[in-house]
């Protein structure tokens, strides 16, 4: 049979950011000046606490002399979608997404879907002998890589996708399972094929799932490694998912998405003797200057702080030697102005140590805290995401009250009285509840940019992580139309979150004797009074949504950060955009 092959689609992604500053992190980058950034770094020498730590700041940041690994050879992994016959196929691996439907035999024992006759009639019945031998039922996450020398294809892997391939998720795991394999047998180029693909609604979005599956499947941050082998698969073809300009976009449209999730995945991983809040400043003002054309960047400082009243936020981060950076990236988009105003709010305490209220005792996970700066990463994320995308008829502000939370003689005592900008006064009866107190300020300062609805973002609760286990991020809104809007999103992205109710009865529990509120209701129902905290500093005019990512944001089996949100918050806008 003669290949007809037809390529149209091809593009390249590159796997690793840490060289690439056109597209990551940009811990490597050096900051562009830009005319339209407005920046405060300066440390008032009014701050006599500032001024003493100053040196102090500058060796903290690089305590125990951690660098982040020198620029490698960027990877690059390019797509092609392709229309041709597998049997025309050749390279390292051909993986075939199975359903378990597709999976049935007939009398013979013979594959009924063609495609899997096919390969099998080709390969003299190996595969059906290995699906039963192996017992293959096509389960999701399900897999069975057979090794073929001297065929076309070095290697055949089927890889279950449940009973019905739909998802976005489903998608983009097949994607994740076929690099992963890749990686196993250090394949170099490689095939991904679905038996079925005739049911499809978006044969397009299909293939861009797999796409961002291959590339977040075949990324590893090894950073931080002295040493780390460069991944060996080059290229993907995709197959039978179809090929042209729409195929393109989408393609790209999986790149820029994908180099956003493992912006925010960097940031997460990053530790907090490196990432401190100057720090994650740093890496939002790159982000701006990347994308100058529509983002720019106010970074305020302590003392500026202190002129807005953000009493809360910096009752958090008084007792750090690294200091506060309050953190705003505008959006503006081209061609005109914005229909719809946004704002995204991210918790962003590169380290939780807890305070005086210090966390202890197994399971308090203190070594991960330097995650809980993950709502701001997602929030991130997206603004790099939305600044290559840039998006029309919204405008979109990022906001991160970023600090740290540790003990010292200037630190905030439990029992302590503070007031944030709104006026209210919170008396803190748990230092370990200090998210909330950040999001308290920054959350008043988003709604004063005059924007029509809000989210923010937090892995602010243990009590989320109880209630909906490690991957389900929990959503509090009293907006139901906001509520739908981002359900709406989290179907394109893929990403799991659960509504929660907003218990109003349970504010009972936050009620103060000396102050308006405390920080801490009991130990029920915790993740539900953190949001009915929140809502204390939201405008009601604004639709306001809250997202507890505490599970999400860590995945434990890879002990990695997973870039919750980001695909999530992009979709989002997109959808608010015209
Ligand atoms: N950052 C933590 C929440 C957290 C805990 C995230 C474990 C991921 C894993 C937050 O600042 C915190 O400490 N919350 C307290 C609140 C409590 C004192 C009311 C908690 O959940 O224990
Ligand atoms: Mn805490
Ligand atoms: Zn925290």
């Amino acid at each position: 049979m003669v290949a007809s092959v037809v390529s149209l689609a091809s593009t390249l992604i590159a796997v690793t950011s840490s060289s690439s500053p056109s597209y990551s992190s940009s811990f490597l980058t050096k900051l562009r000046s830009a005319p339209s950034l407005r920046l405060s770094f300066a440390v008032s020498p009014l701050c006599s606490r500032r001024r003493k730590h100053m040196a102090h700041t500058i060796a903290r940041a690089t305590l125990g002399l951690t660098q982040i690994s020198p620029a490698f050879e960027a990877p690059k992994l390019s797509f092609s979608s392709k229309e041709i016959d597998v049997t025309e196929w050749k390279g390292d691996l051909l993986a075939v997404g199975v359903t378990e439907k597709d999976l049935a035999k007939d009398q013979n024992s013979k594959f009924e879907n063609p495609i899997l006759k096919k390969l099998d009639s080709h390969l003299g019945g190996a595969l059906a002998e290995a699906s039963t031998e192996e017992d293959f039922t096509g389960k999701s996450g399900q897999s069975t890589v057979v090794r073929l020398p001297g065929l076309g294809w070095k290697r055949v892997g089927l890889f279950g996708l449940g009973q019905s391939a739909s998802s976005t998720a489903v998608f983009r795991g097949l994607g994740e399972a076929a690099a992963a394999a890749a990686k196993a047998a250090q394949a170099s180029d490689i095939a991904i094929v679905l038996a079925s693909s005739e049911g499809l609604s978006a044969k397009s979005c299909t293939a861009s799932a797999i796409a961002s599956g291959a590339v977040l499947g075949i990324y590893e941050d090894n950073r931080y490694k002295s040493e780390s082998k460069k991944p060996a698969l080059k290229s993907v073809d995709i197959l039978g998912l179809g090929t042209g300009p729409e195929l393109e976009k989408k393609l790209k449209y999986a790149q820029d998405v994908t180099s956003g999730v493992i912006f925010g995945k960097e940031l997460v991983n990053s530790p907090a003797n490196v990432l401190t809040p100057g720090k994650l400043a740093e890496e939002a003002s790159n982000i701006a200057s990347l994308y100058s054309d529509v983002l720019s960047a106010k970074i305020l400082n302590e003392e500026e702080c202190k002129d807005l009243k953000m009493g809360s936020y910096l009752a958090v981060a008084a007792a750090s030697a690294n200091p506060p950076h309050f953190i705003h990236l505008t959006y503006k988009p081209p061609g005109g102005p914005a229909k719809v105003k946004l704002a995204l709010v991210g918790k962003g305490l590169t380290f939780d140590s807890g305070g005086y209220n210090i966390k202890t005792g197994p399971g308090c996970s203190i070594e991960l805290m330097k995650f809980d700066m993950g709502g701001s990463a997602a929030v991130l994320g997206a603004a790099k995401v939305i600044g290559q995308i840039k998006p029309f008829g919204v405008e979109v502000h990022f906001i991160v009250a970023a600090c740290e939370n540790m003990i010292s003689g200037t630190g905030m005592r439990p029992g302590d009285i503070v007031t944030a900008s709104n006026g209210k006064t919170i008396e803190v009866n748990n230092t370990d509840a200090e998210g909330r107190l950040t999001l308290a300020d920054a959350l008043v300062y988003a709604c004063n940019q005059g924007v029509d609805k809000v989210v923010d973002l937090a892995t602010l609760t243990g009590a989320c992580i109880v209630a909906l286990g490690p991957s389900i991020a929990g959503v509090f809104t009293p907006s139901d139309d906001l509520a739908k809007e981002v359900f709406a999103a989290s179907e394109i992205s893929g990403e799991k979150f659960w509504r929660m109710p907003m218990e109003e009865s349970y504010w009972e529990s936050m009620k103060s004797g000396v102050a308006d509120m405390v920080n801490t209701g009991g130990r029920q129902g915790g993740a539900i009074s953190a949001a009915l905290f929140l809502k204390q500093f939201v405008d009601e005019k604004v639709q306001w949504m809250h997202i507890d990512m505490a599970g999400p944001v860590w995945n434990d089996k890879k002990r990695a950060a997973t870039g919750f949100a980001v695909s999530t918050l992009v979709e989002w806008v997109l959808k608010n955009s015209s």
